[in-house]
């Protein structure tokens, strides 16, 4: 939360009219009484982001991208809630009180800005560094790599020298504290020898987020020494659940796909070889918050892990993850090499655009890796192999997906769709629908959730209720917050329900009450919804009518539904309630 007052607040957000913010970034063109532009936050070439004047607030409909002017600057220039009110209140000419900064808040950001400032600096100096005599051995390793100057230059690439002391005197001269310097993560400490540098003897690669700020670093060996890799730890700037290593550029590479992979050369060979939409994770297993990342970008992604039993698997975990972001997964098959560094290195970028292009679907990885659990010339196991088949057909919910696949599936193992399906439905009914997943398969696969009609009945009213005083006093008279049993639309319909007492519906103002990135998404898509077009007054007035009534009864089901059976007072007030509705009319006056 931020620690600015709410009316300081409203003093920027009134003279931060967001069509005039967000032009400043990017083209908005008019659009009835909406504008409309290229949504900065994923790879797009069309307009499918809004901005709504009257409500002030922005929406892609694409990526769902939203919120309000504060949420736009920091998404889009990836900062903070308070720094972003810092750039709008500066713009405004509003004048920011010192003193209503908590001293905590303030100190906690300030040391974030100067770690950002020391990785910068530390950057530099190895950059430095490698272009330095001390720094030759570096050098003929990255050429020895086939990276060229360019190449070198574009990643920043640098080099920590023999002398493990060398950063941090460097520092130091500029009068940063130890207890600093710790907490950068460039530095290691030890009983007995004190501070000194983490990275010695190895080349450099830095690693930025979104906005080219270094965060961290990997340091390799130049050899055959271990650990292959060191990375900086984790810093209050260093998150490596949500960075890619490379995304900096590939998010501007305007290609039709990102390729995930697991090295940093790789990312870098890929990109010297053209394919600039190349990332990879930062050392650590692939995260659900990076495949929301991608998603801002690309709708698919490309897979390229190592070639070897490891690979496999942190393949199959990277595919789950990514359909659960909306992601569809290919899978480039880099034989007979081991990573894509060696592949283009030994056959060139053609060949490597011919593997992107032939790349295998996700479920087909999945099966081919399945099938190897089981032997097809033995009719019990391959029989086996079709029972399991089955079941992980079933895991997928929508009868459409399930159907399209279990037809691919069909054709791969030349059965019929009736043969498959009826397997299918056959396992199906033995488990209930629900399958254990086998040993190799037994992976973290989250249901989707599908959103349920009482959901979006209420998501809907929403819209309603934010679309206008008049309106909302209409509807509050029928409904009351705590008949929202969805605590999203509940905490909402009780915000507006606190700006109207207050004298003023104010839609935007409500993005700052919710932290979370996927709370955001859908409290814009509420806001920014426009109800469905109807005809006449006497249509839209039955529309409402229904979405409250629906709204309503839908309370009382669940508060049926979780009531402890014995408690005949609630059951009486639910069926009082019930009468109630029975007899509500519901106007629009
Ligand atoms: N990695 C790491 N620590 C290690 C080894 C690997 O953090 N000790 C991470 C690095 O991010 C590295 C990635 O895992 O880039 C892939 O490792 P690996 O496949 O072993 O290396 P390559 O990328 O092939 O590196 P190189 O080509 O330089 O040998
Ligand atoms: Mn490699």
């Amino acid at each position: 939360m931020s620690f600015y007052s709410q009316d300081l607040l409203e003093e920027i957000r009134s003279r931060s009219d967001i069509v005039d913010v967000i032009s400043g970034y990017i083209r908005l063109q008019r659009k009835g009484s909406n504008y409309v532009g290229v949504c900065p936050f994923h790879n797009d070439r069309n307009p499918s982001m809004s901005v709504n004047p009257p409500r002030q607030i922005y929406r892609c409909f694409s990526c769902g991208a939203g919120g309000d002017v504060f949420k736009f600057v920091m998404e889009y220039e990836n900062l903070t809630f308070p720094e972003a009110v810092k750039v709008l209140a500066d713009r405004a000419g509003v004048v920011l009180p010192e003193q209503d900064a908590s001293r905590e808040a303030r100190q906690q950001a300030d040391i974030k800005a100067q770690i950002m400032e020391l990785n910068r600096l530390a950057a530099k100096y190895y950059y430095y560094t490698l272009r330095q005599p001390a720094g030759r051995q570096g050098m003929e390793y990255l050429l020895g790599r086939n990276l060229t100057e360019d190449t070198i230059k574009k990643f920043g690439l640098g080099y920590a020298d023999k002398y493990n002391g060398s950063l941090y005197q460097y520092l130091k001269s500029k009068g940063y504290s130890d207890q600093l310097l710790k907490e950068s993560g460039l530095m290691q400490v030890d009983e007995k020898r004190g501070m000194y540098d983490k990275f010695w003897n190895r080349v450099i690669f830095p690693i930025m987020d979104i906005h080219n700020r270094v965060i961290g670093f990997g340091g390799r060996v130049m050899g055959d020494g271990k650990p292959k890799y060191l990375n900086s730890p984790e810093t209050r700037v260093f998150d490596k659940s949500r960075n890619l290593y490379g995304l900096n550029l590939a998010r501007l590479s305007r290609k039709p796909n990102m390729i995930l992979c697991e090295g940093y050369m790789d990312v870098i060979a890929m990109h010297q070889a053209g394919f600039s939409q190349a990332v990879a994770s930062l050392g650590t297993a692939f995260t659900t918050q990076q495949s929301v990342l991608l998603k801002r970008y690309t709708n698919e992604v490309l897979l390229t892990y190592d070639n070897d039993e490891a690979g496999v698997k942190a393949a199959l975990r990277a595919i789950p993850i990514l359909r659960d972001a909306g992601l569809t997964a290919r899978i480039i098959n880099m034989e007979p090499y081991k990573d894509p560094d060696e592949f283009i290195k030994a056959e060139g970028m053609e060949k490597f655009q011919e593997r992107i292009e032939s790349a295998e679907g996700s479920f087909f990885f999945e099966l081919r890796v399945m099938e190897r659990q089981y032997d097809f010339r033995e009719p019990e196991s391959k029989t086996a192999f079709f029972r399991a088949l089955a079941g992980r057909l079933l895991e997928f919910e929508q009868g459409i997906e399930r159907n399209n696949y279990t037809e691919a599936a069909a054709g791969r193992y030349h059965l019929s769709y009736e043969q498959l399906a009826s397997m299918v439905r056959q396992v199906g009914e033995k488990t209930g629908g629900l399958q254990k997943r086998t040993e190799t398969e037994a992976l973290p696969r989250r249901r989707r959730k599908t959103e349920d009609s009482s959901l979006r009945t209420q998501r809907l009213l929403i819209t309603w209720m934010s679309s206008g005083a008049s309106l909302f006093r209409n509807i509050r008279k029928f409904v009351e917050p705590d008949e929202f049993t969805d605590p999203l639309c509940r905490r909402v319909a009780e915000l507006l329900e606190e700006q109207y007492e207050k004298g003023r519906l104010n839609p935007a103002a409500l993005f700052q009450y919710f932290a979370e990135e996927e709370e955001q998404k859908q409290v814009s898509a509420m806001l920014q919804d426009t109800i469905p077009a109807l005809s006449g007054r006497e249509e839209e007035e039955k529309a409402l009518q229904e979405t409250i009534l629906r709204v309503k009864q839908n309370s009382i089901a669940w508060q049926t539904a979780h009531m402890d059976p014995g408690d005949m007072e609630t059951l009486q007030k639910i069926v009082q309630k019930r009468r109630e509705i029975e007899k509500l009319h519901i106007s629009l006056d």
